[in-house]
C-alpha cells in the first residue's frame, strides 16, 4: 500500500489512520524493519517525525542524506535511486521538488512509497497530522467546519492535500490568497465535484469572526519562476494579534511550518496558536501510518 495523495484516500481510511493515531503506544511492532528515508528537499518536521515514529515502533532507519552527498550529485535518476534502496528497505518515504515523483517512484518498486512531499502536488502525511490536530482541538464534526487557508494556495502542496481531505468530509473552505496565488484548477475541479462550498477571497478580514480553523502557510519561494513574482507578495498575508480581534474564541490557528513572517511572534502565546502541538502530531500521525502500511 502506497501513500502518495489525499485524494485517493477514502474518508474512512483517513479516520482509520486518525483513529489509530489517537490511540497508538510505542511498541516493537516493527522489531526487524528499516525505512528509508529519502529527501531530496530540505525537511526538519517531516524527516524527523518519520524517523522518531519509526524508532518509537521498535524499527530502524537508514536516511539518504543530502542531495550533495549522495549519486543523485554524480546524476542517477531517481528511478534507479528507489530501485536500489528497495533492497536496503522495507518501505520508503520520498520528497522530492517534481510534482508525480512518488507516484513514479511507487511503480518502480514493491515496497510502499509514502510522498512525503512531491514538488507543488501533495503532502499526504501532513494533512492526517493536520486533521488529527483539529479533531483534537475542535468539538464540532469535521464537516461542519468553517476552514480558512491562507496563503500560497497555488505552490503550497499542504493546501492541495488538506482541501482535497476536507472535500471528504464536507467542510466549507474559504481559501484567501492574492490572486496570482489561488488554488490551481486540479482542486477546484475536485471540489467542484465533490459539491464543496468554497469562496476565494483576497484578505482575510471580513471572514476571520466566521472561521473554526485559519491555515496559514507560507509563500513558496523556491517554487516561483521569477523572483519578483515573490517579492510581490511577500509579507502580506502575516496573522498579527490585531488580525485575530475579531476571531471567534475558539478560532485555531495552524501553519504547517516553517513559518517566515506569516505569524508574527507574539500571536503564539495566544489560545490560537495550535501550530507546534501540530508540529508534535507528527509522530503520533505517522506512527499510525507506519503502523498501517508496513
Ligand atoms: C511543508 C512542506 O514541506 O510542504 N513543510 C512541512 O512538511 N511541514 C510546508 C512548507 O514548506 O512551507
Amino acid at each position: 500500500m502506497d501513500i502518495i495523495n489525499t485524494k485517493e484516500m477514502s474518508k474512512d481510511d483517513i479516520v482509520a489512520v486518525l483513529d489509530r493515531a489517537a490511540e497508538i503506544e510505542p511498541s516493537d511492532a516493527l522489531d526487524g524493519d528499516v525505512l528509508a528515508l529519502l529527501f531530496f528537499e530540505p525537511s526538519t518536521r517531516t524527516r524527523m517525525s518519520f524517523d522518531t515514529a519509526m524508532k518509537r515502533l521498535g524499527g530502524d532507519t537508514v536516511d539518504m542524506g543530502s542531495v550533495e552527498s549522495s549519486s543523485v550529485k554524480k546524476g542517477e535518476t531517481l528511478a534507479d535511486t528507489v530501485r536500489v534502496v528497495e533492497g536496503y528497505a522495507d518501505a520508503i518515504v520520498l520528497r522530492h521538488p517534481r510534482e508525480g515523483a512518488a507516484r513514479l517512484a511507487a511503480e518502480f518498486v514493491d515496497v510502499p512509497v509514502i510522498n512525503a512531499g512531491d514538488g507543488a502536488g501533495h503532502h499526504p502525511t501532513q494533512t492526517l497530522l493536520d486533521l488529527y490536530t483539529v479533531r483534537d482541538n475542535v468539538a464540532a464534526a469535521l464537516g461542519d467546519l468553517h476552514v480558512g487557508i491562507m496563503g500560497d494556495l497555488k505552490y503550497g502542496r499542504t493546501v492541495h492535500s488538506l482541501a482535497f481531505a476536507l472535500a471528504k468530509f464536507g467542510a466549507r473552505i474559504t481559501f484567501v490568497s492574492p490572486p496570482s496565488l489561488r488554488v490551481p484548477e486540479n482542486v477546484r475541479t475536485e471540489l467542484g465535484r465533490a459539491g464543496i462550498e468554497f469562496k476565494e477571497v483576497d484578505g482575510v478580514d471580513d471572514v476571520i469572526d466566521t472561521l473554526d480553523v485559519l491555515y496559514a502557510t507560507r509563500i513558496q519561494k523556491e517554487r516561483f519562476p521569477d523572483e519578483k513574482e515573490y517579492e510581490k507578495v511577500a509579507g502580506e498575508y502575516r496573522v498579527t494579534p490585531e488580525t485575530l480581534e475579531t476571531a471567534r474564541d475558539d478560532l485555531v490557528l495552524m501553519h504547517p511550518l516553517p513559518r517566515v513572517d506569516e505569524i508574527a511572534p507574539d500571536v503564539d502565546e495566544t489560545r490560537h496558536a495550535k501550530y507546534f502541538e501540530q508540529a508534535h502530531n507528527g509522530v503520533p500521525v505517522r506512527m499510525a501510518v507506519l503502523d498501517m502500511v508496513m
